[in-house]
């Protein structure tokens, strides 16, 4: 994933937009590359495919660097090939200008054409390289960084995070729109990073720039400007304990780190949170209204995160009898609201333009908007009345794993709290859900110990199968619903997902010898006669979640009864599945191809 540093300050600037780099290395990058300004008026610009690494040693040869403002990028390329030409910092014509941007310049072409046209020389084939020749016209005797950046966007359309170096003046100008930048102060410096992790042990506060906010800092320190004029810096956010905590592990893959990493984040999450729940304390302390005053709750979200609170929802519905509905957030806009709803914003990175433009439609005293996040600073945040950490750390993999994982947990957390404080639900039923609970991390331990060799070898049987079939009842269905998501998502194969009492009403049709067919089993005892069904016409089942008693040599499949959320870890092994697949079939699990790990447009 692309990553922004910058920095402008008394000294040492290159160390420390390169040492940001490096924290920002886990995200995985294709190119790297660092433009600073020397106290003689001089650049230095170094750009590499060989790792971070290798810009420490262009910076180590500056003498005692006394660089003052420096600009840094990780690149994953997405438009335009692989090349130290086509890395960021990007030139001007002059020599002056450096640009570092994240995003995507959706004219680039048309602009590129007319910049040509007006006698500007392009080096490389990527869309930002039009930023930087845009700056260069707008910059006129009398016009500072700040505003000719302002009207260099002016022409843009498509999303971007972009921080300008005038090397000659030393000053840094920046700006966003529909991707994430923040601004930090400490040390007498000012640094800018697209992720708050790249910059968290220099700084404990940051502010977000808000879309076409732009900041320049010279020797005078940051100004905030907004269509031409100044304005106030935005609020200041505390730096989250969870920025450095990325997934490490034994795979060469973000994924398969981020999988094996669940039970600790199932552990995180419910020492953070379940002790708040006996009490309501956490529900209250989120400053939301009692569930005696609330007629309906509706949780919405996209993709993964929807799955997520369709779990959650399960909560409130099936645990406390209240009407609730899970909307795709793309689909809200004719929602009829009821006047006294909850409202549940589920979104990892908070930057979903479906689910911040759901938000947009909701009407005035609409009631109150809870965001899930993982992201606590971003738009979704700042917009929502109260907010919960869903305390994943930094995700890379675009994929959602450990994130779903902690979605979940920090929903059915939160809903547990409100039915407390509001004193609702069956108090055995409760009890059971809170042991539930208590019990998920080794649950989810276990399930990766028992799946990962058969995945393995499922994965091997299965590598030539055209299409998948996922079935599930009840709280089994949306686990369903993620595992046909992941296989698609990560091994480009078909994948559906069904109730399962849906089969025999069509699904059944695609069933012939070899089909397969995983069923999560949530202990629906209607379950047998899917299978059934399903064996019958020759179809493969891999029976996820059933509880087998082994009595003198014959099987006696139990019965149970899950927790309100459903058998959450039933989606490790269908994570495992997905992802052994998409190995076997060379698949870059971390970057699946036309999806992008944060979908800024709706
Ligand atoms: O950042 P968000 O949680 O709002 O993203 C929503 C979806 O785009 C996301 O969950 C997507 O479905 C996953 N990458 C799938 O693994």
């Amino acid at each position: 994933m692309c990553g922004i540093t910058a920095y402008r300050g008394p000294t040492a600037a290159a160390s420390r937009a390169r040492n940001a780099l490096e924290r920002l290395e886990y995200r995985g990058y294709d190119s790297a590359g660092i433009a600073a300004r020397r106290p003689d008026g001089s650049t230095m610009h170094a750009r590499t495919l060989s790792g971070v690494a290798a810009l420490a040693v262009v910076v180590g040869e500056e003498p005692a660097d006394a660089t003052t403002a420096a600009i840094g990028h990780t690149r994953w390329a997405t438009h335009g090939e692989v090349s130290e030409a086509n890395a960021h910092p990007l030139e001007d014509c002059g020599g002056r200008l450096y640009v570092v941007h994240n995003g995507i310049i959706d004219n680039a072409d048309a602009l590129r054409a007319r910049l040509v046209g007006a006698g500007h020389r392009f080096a490389t084939g990527v869309d930002s390289e039009v930023i930087v020749h845009l700056v260069e016209q707008a910059q006129r005797p009398g016009v500072g960084l700040g505003d000719a950046l302002a009207d260099a966007v002016t022409h843009l359309s498509g999303s971007w995070a972009v921080v300008v170096l005038d090397a000659r003046s030393g000053a840094l100008a920046a700006t966003a729109h529909g991707s994430p930048l923040i601004c930090a102060e400490a040390g007498g410096g000012t640094f800018f990073a697209s992720d708050v992790g790249a910059i968290a042990p220099e700084v404990d506060e940051f502010r977000v720039l808000e879309d076409d906010d732009v900041v320049e800092v010279d020797a005078a320190g940051p100004r905030w400007h907004r269509s031409g004029g100044s304005c106030r810096p935005r609020g200041l956010w505390p730096v989250p304990r969870t920025a450095l905590l990325a997934s490490t592990g034994r795979h060469r893959d973000h994924m398969g780190n981020e999988i094996d990493e669940q039970p600790l984040i199932a552990r995180r999450v419910l020492e953070a949170l379940s002790p708040g729940i006996a009490d309501g304390r956490l529900w209250r302390g989120l400053g939301l209204p009692s569930l005696d005053g609330i007629d309906r709750v509706a949780v919405l979200g996209c993709g993964t995160s929807l799955h997520a609170g369709r779990a959650v929802a399960g909560v409130f519905s099936r645990l406390g009898g209240m009407p609730t509905r899970t909307l795709v957030a793309s689909e809200v806009a004719h929602e009829v609201w009821e006047p006294r709803t909850l409202v549940i914003a589920i979104s990892q990175s908070g930057e979903t333009a479906d689910v911040l433009r759901a938000l947009d439609s909701l009407p005035p005293r609409h009631g109150t908007v809870l965001a899930l996040t993982n992201n606590t600073s971003s738009t979704l945040a700042r917009r929502s009345d109260a907010v919960i950490d869903c305390l994943a750390g930094p995700k890379v993999g675009v994929a959602a794993t450990k994130t779903f994982i902690a979605q979940v947990l920090t929903g059915v957390c939160v809903a547990l709290s409100g039915l407390a404080a509001a004193d609702r639900g069956d108090s055995a039923c409760v009890d059971a859900d809170l042991r539930a609970l208590a019990a998920t991390p080794d649950a989810v331990a276990a399930a990766l110990d028992t799946w990962r060799g058969p995945c393995a070898q499922l994965a091997a049987d299965h590598a030539r199968a055209s299409g998948f079939l996922f079935l599930g009842r009840g709280a089994g269905l949306v686990y369903a619903a993620e595992g046909a998501l992941k296989l698609k998502e990560l091994s480009y194969r078909w994948a559906e997902a069904h109730p399962a009492g849906e089969l025999k009403h069509g699904p059944l049709a695609l069933v012939t010898t070899g089909t397969p067919v995983f069923v999560v089993d949530n202990g629906d005892p209607r379950l047998d006669v899917d299978i059934a069904e399903v064996t019958a016409r020759g179809g493969r089942v891999i029976r996820i979640g059933e509880r087998v008693l082994n009595v003198g040599g014959v099987a006696l499949h139990l019965p149970r009864t899950g927790p309100s959320w459903g058998p959450l870890e039933s989606v490790i092994p269908l994570q495992m599945f997905a992802r052994e697949l998409a190995l076997r079939l060379h698949r870059n699990v971390d970057k699946p191809r036309n999806l992008a790990k944060s979908v800024t447009v709706s």
